[in-house]
């Protein structure tokens, strides 16, 4: 199961030839290890956004970007969404493997005991803006839990993993509930213990005083599916920053937070919420293949959002996964929402466009997920948030794998085009 040392590359330069040891995983994709190249050559790699750098071994999560194959630890995500449940997928990826009955129970006390905030950290909702962005408040808040737990140290984490790990993963799903009902002046609702993780984030989003939540067992279902799609996904943005932040061997908490503010970015998390606001305005003009042109025009910034991936060059099986489950949950709660019907003609009118096929660019996980999330009526802005929730299981098994194996401290070269040595005094002496 472990990586193996299969043959090597030769690299020839000024002259002298270098061997470097090429690696290969357990699905048979192969990389050059240049890790002694600097050592023997002085040159370092130069790859902009790591288009072809592996920075690590993991174990977690294993994609196949050609064939839109995406498994967690070994078991296909269409598996998974089978089975249904996320806080067993939760489980697995921090763990390894499916919890068995008194693990599954042990983790639900765990997630149920962790999900108060500390009652301080509650007036913090208090002294955002009001209109303050939910992604905002959720990095800022998880970052302050390192000052109410401060306990949460490498050195205490190899004693009690799975009481922070359960916190971390339990607390986000409160503090976004929390800062959703400060956002719209309500009351804030507590976690309940007799509900189960998905359960308790509906009800604690929408119960208020004088209007009873109904919890309905198929929004339950649902919100486990788009949980469990989102729960990983190998060396992405958010999860490289993790990785990059938890090797200075920061805190969890801090660690957490730089993977929020890196989802919330549109390329990244954030396409979610831009793709609801682009099928609107779509769906206003009504024009879609004006929208087609823009997005194909080379100096318009406008880009067809949630569409295009780095890894996947063919269907992302998520996309595929959330559009059924669009057609299935909108047919069943009766519920018609006109930008579905806009996604279907924007879908056909990219895939049957030279420009979309050529370049490989089929709808990602971020296209139909937010349709379904308005159908629970999760607001726009609370988007990226229920995918930061969602992902919270992938962040921690990464930061968890990354501290339990001898990662370096990231820290990449880069190749310097700036001034050469120039001196203050002469230069002065030039400008009076
Ligand atoms: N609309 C129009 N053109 C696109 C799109 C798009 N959504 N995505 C890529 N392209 C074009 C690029 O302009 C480029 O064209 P060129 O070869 O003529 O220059 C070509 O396709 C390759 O695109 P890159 O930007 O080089 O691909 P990269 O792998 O760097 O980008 C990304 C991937 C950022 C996801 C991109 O496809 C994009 O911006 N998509 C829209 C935003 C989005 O949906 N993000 C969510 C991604 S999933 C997630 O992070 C959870």
């Amino acid at each position: 199961m472990s990586n193996t040392v299969s043959e090597s590359a030769t690299l020839e330069y000024n002259g002298k030839k270098i061997v470097l040891p090429v690696v290969t995983g357990t699905e048979g994709e192969q990389a050059i290890d240049i890790s002694s190249l600097r050592k023997s050559t002085g040159l370092v790699t130069l790859d902009p956004g790591f288009v072809n750098t592996a920075s690590c071994y993991s174990k977690i999560t294993y994609i196949d970007g050609e064939n839109g194959v995406l498994r967690y630890r070994g078991y296909p995500i269409e598996e998974l969404v089978e089975h249904g449940i996320f806080i067993d997928t939760a489980y697995l990826l921090v763990n390894g493997e499916l919890p068995n009955d008194s693990q599954h129970r042990e983790f639900s006390r765990l997630l149920n005991e962790c999900s108060l905030i500390h009652e301080d950290m509650r007036h913090f909702f208090d002294s955002f803006p009001r209109g303050s962005h939910p992604m905002h408040i959720l990095s800022t808040m998880i970052n302050a839990m390192a000052a109410f737990y401060p306990d949460v140290d490498l050195k205490s984490l190899d004693e009690d993993i799975n009481q922070s790990c359960a916190r971390v993963i339990s607390i986000v799903r409160t503090l976004a509930a929390f800062a959703y009902k400060r956002s719209i002046g309500e009351p804030i609702v507590y976690p309940r213990h007799d509900l189960s993780y998905c359960a308790n984030f509906l009800n604690m989003m929408f119960d208020s005083p004088v209007r009873p939540y109904q919890i309905r067992p198929e929004a339950v279902r649902l919100l486990n599916v788009l949980f469990i799609i989102h729960a990983d996904h190998e060396q992405n943005c958010s999860t490289s920053a993790v990785r990059t932040i938890g090797s200075a061997q920061v805190n969890l908490y801090a660690t957490i937070s730089a993977g929020i503010s890196a989802l919330s970015g549109p390329l990244h998390g954030g396409a979610n919420q831009s793709v609801i606001e682009m099928l609107k305005m779509i769906h206003e003009d009504g024009d879609v293949n004006k929208f087609l042109k823009m997005a194909k025009e080379k100096d318009n910034p406008f880009r067809l959002m949630g569409f295009g991936h780095r890894v996947y060059k063919t269907y992302d099986p998520r996309a595929a996964i959330a559009k059924r489950e669009c057609e299935n949950y909108l047919k069943l709660i009766k519920y018609q929402d006109p930008l579905l019907d806009i996604a279907h003609r924007v879908e056909e009118a990219a895939l049957t466009d030279s420009y979309f096929v050529d370049r490989h660019l089929y709808p990602n996980v971020d296209f139909y997920t937010g349709i379904l999330y308005r159908a629970m009526g999760i607001p726009e802005n609370m988007l990226t948030v229920m995918f930061a929730i969602a992902r919270l299981p992938g962040w921690v098994a990464h930061w968890r794998e990354m501290i339990g194996s001898s990662t370096k401290l990231v820290r990449p070269r880069q190749v310097y085009t700036g001034q050469e040595c120039r001196h203050l005094e002469e230069d002065y002496r030039k400008v009076k």
